[in-house]
């Protein structure tokens, strides 16, 4: 059986429908801050807290997991810079928790949600793994620690262990039974969405004159199923006895701010207001990972790598089928 934390949330929950549909039963332990009930729908919930080691303990006391899925953790970068101690007792210190309990009940397997904003401002595109880790706000910085403390664990206490290095995650279901819903939302694509709809009165593009093709930063967007499917991969890795490692997500292209705006325009039929704004403090150009350590040694093959159908997907949950 497999442990979800996190799972009611965006990307666990379209991990949780891949497990199932491959057969795997699955427990999701979230305490719905920013989860949704709705989106577990597959596998057993329980409502609980990572803070809490008694009711960590009591999943594994319950269930005989075989492995952890550890999505679980605050993910707001400007809110992490004003408020860190929120971010490294729930990133780190209640991670810690989770792999005491781990430990104490001999489950020795987990995939961890790490991030590209582990390596700051990068020295160059596209980012491979091996490049430094210097992250420049507390949120990427409790999940530079989070890697750090697996790797000693491993070390230690022979925690076998996968960091996932996303960046970022875009799209829903294809099958729209599950999308994304963030309150509040920080992500681009849904925000074009809502200006789209009508939702917002215009999409604002934060600086015009980096060094890109088009003049705004360009990004990576992966599709979640895509993310998804980097789980699965990464747990029968470390069930076939695989190394522990970490490992970059993206779609290795790269996709501009004007870009999006104009599939978005293409994808939905609509037009909208855009407004050319000044750059934010410390947005980097382009941040664009390398797959190719994921794809050689996992044998991920993302299958939705184009930005105009992470659109069309994320659109149609966008209008349809919202929690
Ligand atoms: N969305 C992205 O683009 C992106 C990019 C890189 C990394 N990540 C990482 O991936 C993970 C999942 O991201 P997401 O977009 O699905 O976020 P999300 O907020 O939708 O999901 C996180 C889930 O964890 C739950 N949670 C938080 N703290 C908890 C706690 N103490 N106990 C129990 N449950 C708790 C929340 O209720 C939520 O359901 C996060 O760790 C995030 O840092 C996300």
């Amino acid at each position: 059986m497999i442990l979800i934390c996190g799972g009611a949330g965006y990307i666990g929950s379209h991990a949780n429908k891949l497990l199932a549909a491959r057969g795997y039963e699955t427990v999701v332990f979230d305490n719905l801050v920013y989860g949704h009930r709705e989106a577990v729908k597959w596998g057993k919930f329980i409502k609980g807290d990572l803070k809490d080691p008694e009711e960590i303990d009591a999943v594994f006391e319950n269930y005989p997991i075989d492995a952890v899925m550890h999505f679980a953790a605050y993910a707001y970068v400007g809110e992490s810079v004003v408020e860190p101690e929120k971010y490294y007792v729930n990133n780190v210190a209640n991670t810690l928790n989770l792999l005491h309990a781990m430990r104490e009940h001999g489950c020795n397997k987990i995939i961890f949600s790490s991030t590209c904003a582990t390596y700051g401002e990068p020295e160059k595109v596209p980012i491979t793994e091996d490049m430094t880790q210097k992250p420049v706000n507390p949120y990427g910085a409790s999940k530079f620690m989070v890697e750090r403390i697996l790797k000693d664990y491993g070390n230690a206490y022979g925690l076998k262990y996968i960091a996932l290095r996303y960046f970022n995650a875009a799209g829903a279901d294809p099958e729209g039974e599950i999308g994304e819903e963030h309150n509040p939302e920080t992500h681009l694509i849904p925000l074009v969405l809502d200006a789209a709809s009508g939702k917002r009165t215009d999409i604002k593009v934060f600086g015009t004159d980096y060094p890109t093709r088009d003049g705004s930063c360009i990004r990576d967007y992966i599709h979640v199923t895509d993310l998804a499917s980097a789980h699965l991969l990464a747990l029968e890795y470390l069930d076939n006895g695989g190394e522990s490692g970490c490992f970059n997500l993206g779609n290795e292209q790269g996709t501009s701010v004007l870009e999006v705006i104009e599939a978005v325009r293409k994808v939905t039929g609509r037009d909208f207001k855009v407004t050319r704004t000044d750059r934010r403090p410390g947005d980097p150009a382009t941040l664009v990972g390398s797959s190719e350590k994921a794809k050689q040694v996992l044998g991920w093959r993302p299958e939705y790598g184009d930005i105009e159908t992470i659109v069309e997907h994320a659109w149609k949950w966008h209008e349809n089928e919202k929690y």
